[in-house]
């Protein structure tokens, strides 16, 4: 089952994704936003061998599953999405490299191999950079799986600098794996140890960024507070010294950064939301449950009223922090008493959005060996009931912002007109009429009305700020 990357069609029409030697690539991407950054940096790594990126399977040369292992439903999506790549590939004789990235592919790359025989390569998080090594050597011989040994600095290190981006805003990874190991989650053992990079390489990757018209930039790692890089002058820096030097850059109005535990929210960090206007009052601070017995079990190594008292901390820094959450429901051994301490914690503290999730159990997780699995339909009927206190704040904090001034930063054209879509400081979706050309502008706009999902908004003036 050896692989070949085809060489254009002899006949085909040159359009620029049929140029001679442009090869067509199609990235799926599934998981979090540090997949997302992955995958724009797998685009990067395959750009200087002729590969351009394409919006679907059909007829790319190079397919990638970006993957992600989080929960059950996520991990079996890649195996059928497989299954329809694989007659795409029969059905033109072969002429497609697949390959399975990101964290199913670490965490069961052999049996991906094994499930699914037209996967050329599978890839691990840490092991992206060398894919064009890897499609040499697929050429020759089917099944190579590369991944496993976590040198993340290897990885950034061979990254090319230049990073395709269009619109005004980006992500840009500073740290990456767990050491916190709660007891129902797979990334410390798909992403590895707690690594910071250097703060330097962070800088030099921002600073290419404003240069080529990013205004916002959102920090991530898995758990990104904790961030400790070696900093220039060889002291360590934490994440709100590293988001005041990244402040200084030219160009760079507006900072975020994701995802946060409760235990490495440093007083300097919340220092810094009351100092630093760059720093989005946006907050994902995922707390899980809001029962003391459950987030011991959880090992989440902090209690509900540690969070709740850090919550009023933040809030005193900045009074207008809107904070989002995650949320698992039917833990193993939750019970209704347990699911109400939750639905407490919600309504103390009002979250402006926040994910929640079916308790899932992942093989090799400790959770998943606990014998008091909570019934199915018993967790669907919490999901229910959290979700739809969860929309409500939601929504309410939405339509709170209506006869306020927010300034938002303009990123693409919306569906109709000359609509444009941007983000409020909140990071809330805002529509406005007669906006596109104000593109990669920081506007102030007046908000006429709140929905579940977006804000619409009318432009105060034509001036960008
Ligand atoms: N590092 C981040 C994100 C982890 S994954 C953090 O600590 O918050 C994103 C979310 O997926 C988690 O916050 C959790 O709510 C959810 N999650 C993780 N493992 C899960 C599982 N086994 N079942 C259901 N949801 C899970
Ligand atoms: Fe998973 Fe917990 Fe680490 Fe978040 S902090 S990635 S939930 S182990
Ligand atoms: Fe999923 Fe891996 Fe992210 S498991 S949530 S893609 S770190």
């Amino acid at each position: 089952m050896s692989e070949t990357l085809t060489p254009p069609q002899a006949g085909t029409v040159a359009t620029p994704e049929t140029a001679p030697g442009v090869k067509r690539l199609f990235i799926k991407t599934y998981g979090c936003q540090m997949n997302v950054y992955d995958s724009e940096r797998m685009a990067d790594v395959l750009r200087p061998l002729g590969y351009a990126p394409t919006d679907t399977a059909e007829g790319a040369d190079f397919v990638i599953l970006n993957t992600c292992h989080i929960r059950e439903k996520a991990a079996e999506k890649v195996y059928s999405e497989l299954g329809k790549l694989r007659e795409m590939k029969e059905s033109r004789s072969g002429a497609m490299t697949i390959a399975v990235a990101g964290c199913v592919a670490q965490a069961e790359g052999e049996e991906i191999m094994r499930r699914q025989p037209a996967v050329d390569l599978v890839v691990g998080p840490q092991a992206y950079h060398q894919l064009p090594e890897l499609l040499t050597r697929t050429a020759r011989a089917r099944g190579e799986r590369i991944g496993a040994d976590f040198a993340a600095d290897e990885k950034f290190d061979s990254l090319p600098e230049a990073r395709g981006i269009n619109g005004p805003t980006a992500f840009l990874t500073v740290q990456e794996g767990c050491d916190k190991f709660c007891s129902f989650c797979v990334v410390p053992y798909t992403r590895g140890a707690e690594w910071s990079r250097p703060a330097e390489a962070v800088l030099a990757e921002a600073g290419g960024l404003a240069a080529q018209g990013v205004r916002e930039l959102t920090l991530l790692g898995q758990n990104v507070n904790a961030y400790d890089g070696a900093g220039p002058d060889g002291s360590v820096w934490t994440l709100a010294r590293l988001a005041r030097a990244l402040a200084e850059i030219e160009g760079i109005d507006r900072i975020r950064y994701t995802t946060s535990h409760p235990n490495d929210m440093a007083d300097d960090l919340i220092a810094a939301h009351a100092e630093l206007p760059h720093l989005m009052p946006y907050l994902h601070l995922p707390v899980q449950s809001g029962s003391d017995r459950i987030l011991r079990l959880m090992n989440r190594k902090h209690g509900r009223q540690k969070y709740i008292d850090l919550i009023g901390r933040i809030r005193e820094a900045r009074p207008d922090m809107a904070l989002s959450g995650d949320f698992i429901v039917g833990f193993p051994g939750e019970t209704d008493r347990d699911f109400e301490d939750t639905l407490d914690l919600v309504r103390q503290v009002n979250y402006a959005s926040a994910f929640s999730f079916m308790y899932s159990p992942r093989p090799g997780t400790p959770a998943a060996g606990i014998g008091t699995q909570v019934p199915a339909d018993v967790s669907l009927t919490r999901l229910h009931a959290l979700q739809v206190l969860l929309l409500e704040q939601q929504v309410a904090f939405n339509k709170a912002q209506v006869g306020k001034t927010l300034d938002v930063l303009f990123e693409k054209k919306g569906r109709h007109g000359r609509q444009a879509i941007g983000r409020s400081p909140y990071l809330q979706s805002v529509h406005a009429e007669d906006a596109d050309h104000l593109i990669g502008q920081i506007v102030p706009v007046e908000i006429v009305s709140g929905q579940q999902n977006s804000l619409t908004g009318r432009l105060l003036q034509e001036k960008a700020a």
